[in-house]
This record gives structure tokens, C-alpha cells and sequence, in this order.
């Protein structure tokens, strides 16, 4: 397991390497509010990170090359179809005399394509390690409005921290004050693409997240999410039944609550302290040890 104190820690090594973790993300509730013309659906969903994730790391070398390594590294391409080198190609565009050639290396621990954001926060993390490794000076704001174009949850990732995303995941708000979630992460394999399941929503017109309050406590919290949902779910289920696996093996471990993120099939569970969570875990990995289990908890603000 890869952990971090912090997600946005980057760690430069005496050969200039710059390391970061690019964490999981999860929507603790996704709310579908709309959709607008291009096809791309409005959103309201209340999203935290992970102290686990994927690892990037970025040095200048002689010339450009992008490697995979990790659980999950194998199969994927390393050409420009990969988040990371599109992210480095969008930068590059930008910002061409800077942009010198560079090494890039990143440690797969996330399943792909699996609600979490990974290529997403991936891309993120490439547009963050490579303007501090190039020295570029890029607002915030501006290097949201780069990524954007390469996945919605791009911007959300950028941002790193507790937060509820709406349009369509770039229109952010900083959540402060969140406590940390003790969490189990489960996924047993199942792919979904995410076009296919905002094609098959029910409905397109829900109402939107009710209004966040101060939530100092777990169970304020899981309270507030009792009157939430994942509006994604339902199409998820109808197009990979066996989500509902993974479902019903988090809530065989009588966590605070359980839900999918995303558009799945990663299911996620809050556990009222870290132990309760390891110990819910180890029962998963035991049953079923050919599942991405993973006992971690959420980043918070300056943490
Ligand atoms: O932006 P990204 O590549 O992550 O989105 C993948 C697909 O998911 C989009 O092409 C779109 O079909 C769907 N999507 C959506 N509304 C969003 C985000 C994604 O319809 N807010």
C-alpha cells in the first residue's frame, strides 16, 4: 500500500525526480441535475480524496519517455491515448520553451477505469508535477481550464482536497473543516464504461444536493449522506449486476454506510475508526482474494 501525510507533498530526490501521489477520488454522493447540449450531464456531487493512489514521478532527461509499472500498469498504453502524456502534450502547447524533454513514470495501484478517478487524477498530477518541474507559473485557475479538456474530473483532482464539484465536475467549492473518514475501498473486477452508463440514466432532472452543514462528526456525516445517492447507480447495476457483489460484501461488514463512486464499479465504505476498517478489510481480502481491497482513510485540508 502507498500512503501519504499528504497528498500534495511533493518530494524532490537529489537527482531532481519529483514524486506525488495522485489519490484516489471519491464521490461520497453524485447528484445528476441536467444535461446540457454537447451531451456532457450537470452535476452536484460532494467529493473527498483518498490517502492512496497512484504514484507519478517526473525528472529531465535527454528525451521524453513515459513508463508504467504496478498492479494495474499492465495493458495500458503508453502512447498519447494516456491521460499523462496528453497532459504533458496540453502543457507542452502552452508553454513549448520550458517544456524540455523529461522522463515520466508512474506506478499503477488503482483499477482503471473504475469511478475513482485515476486517469483523471493521473493527469492531474502530471500538470502538477511538470509546471514545478519546468518552472512554469500557472494559476490555478488557469491550469483547471488546461485540464479540463482532458476529463471532466480533471479540475476536481487539480484541486486535491474535500470539495463539491457541479456543472459538470469544473465548477468547484472548497469544503472546509471535513473530518477524516475511516474508509474501505473494494473492487471486484467489473468494467463499466462511464458514456455507457450517463447513456442509460432514468432520469436526468434530480434535484440537487441538499445544503451541506458544518458536519464536524461521522455520523452528521453519514446522516447527510442518508439523504443523498449516487443517481449513477441504478444504470451501473442495470449494465454490470455484479456491482451489487461488491455492495453487499461492504455491507456484510456493517460499515457506517456503503456506495459506489462514480459511474463504478469501485463501491467504497465509511467505518467508524481506522481499526474497524483494517480489521473489514482483511475479512474482504480473505473471502475474496482476487479483489481490489484497500483499508485507507480521506485526506484533510493542510493534512
Ligand atoms: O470527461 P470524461 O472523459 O471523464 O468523461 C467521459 C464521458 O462521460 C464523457 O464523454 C460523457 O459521455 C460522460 N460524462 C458526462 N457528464 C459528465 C462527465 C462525463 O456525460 N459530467
Amino acid at each position: 500500500n502507498i500512503t501519504c501525510a499528504k497528498t500534495d507533498a511533493m518530494l524532490a530526490s537529489p537527482d531532481h525526480t519529483i514524486s506525488l501521489i495522485a489519490p484516489a477520488k471519491i464521490n461520497l454522493a453524485l447528484h445528476v441535475t441536467g444535461r446540457r447540449e454537447d451531451g456532457y450531464h450537470l452535476l452536484d456531487s460532494l467529493v473527498v480524496f483518498a490517502r492512496f493512489g497512484d504514484r507519478l514521478s517526473v525528472r529531465k532527461a535527454a528525451a521524453d519517455s513515459f513508463t508504467l509499472s504496478g498492479p494495474y500498469g499492465t495493458g495500458l498504453p503508453v502512447d498519447d491515448t494516456n491521460l499523462v502524456v496528453r497532459a504533458r502534450d496540453a502543457l507542452r502547447r502552452q508553454y513549448g520553451e520550458q517544456a524540455t524533454p523529461v522522463a515520466i513514470h508512474l506506478e499503477k495501484h488503482l483499477p482503471v477505469a473504475s469511478g475513482i478517478g485515476g486517469g483523471s487524477s493521473d493527469a492531474a498530477a502530471a500538470l502538477r508535477a511538470l509546471t514545478a518541474l519546468w518552472g512554469i507559473d500557472v494559476s490555478p485557475v488557469k491550469l483547471a481550464a488546461l485540464g479540463l479538456p482532458l476529463g471532466a474530473d480533471v479540475p476536481m483532482c487539480l484541486h486535491g482536497e474535500t470539495l463539491i464539484a457541479r456543472g459538470i465536475g469544473e465548477d468547484i467549492e472548497r469544503i472546509a473543516a471535513f473530518p477524516r473518514l475511516p474508509l474501505v475501498l473494494v473492487n471486484n473486477g467489473v468494467t463499466v464504461s462511464t458514456p455507457q452508463v450517463f447513456s442509460v440514466l432514468a432520469r436526468r432532472d434530480n434535484p440537487p444536493l441538499p445544503r451541506l452543514p458544518s458536519l464536524t462528526c461521522l455520523d452528521d456525516i453519514c446522516t447527510y449522506l442518508g439523504q443523498t445517492e449516487n443517481h449513477l447507480f441504478a444504470a451501473t447495476e442495470t449494465l454490470a449486476p455484479s456491482i451489487n457483489d461488491s455492495m453487499q460484501a461492504l455491507r456484510d461488514t456493517n460499515p457506517l454506510m456503503a456506495r459506489m463512486s462514480g459511474s463504478g464499479g469501485t463501491c467504497f465504505a465509511i467505518y467508524p475508526d481506522d481499526e474497524t476498517a483494517e480489521t473489514a478489510a482483511t475479512r474482504l481480502r480473505q473471502s475474496q482474494p482476487s479483489w481490489f481491497v484497500v483499508a485507507t482513510s480521506t485526506t484533510v485540508e493542510g493534512n
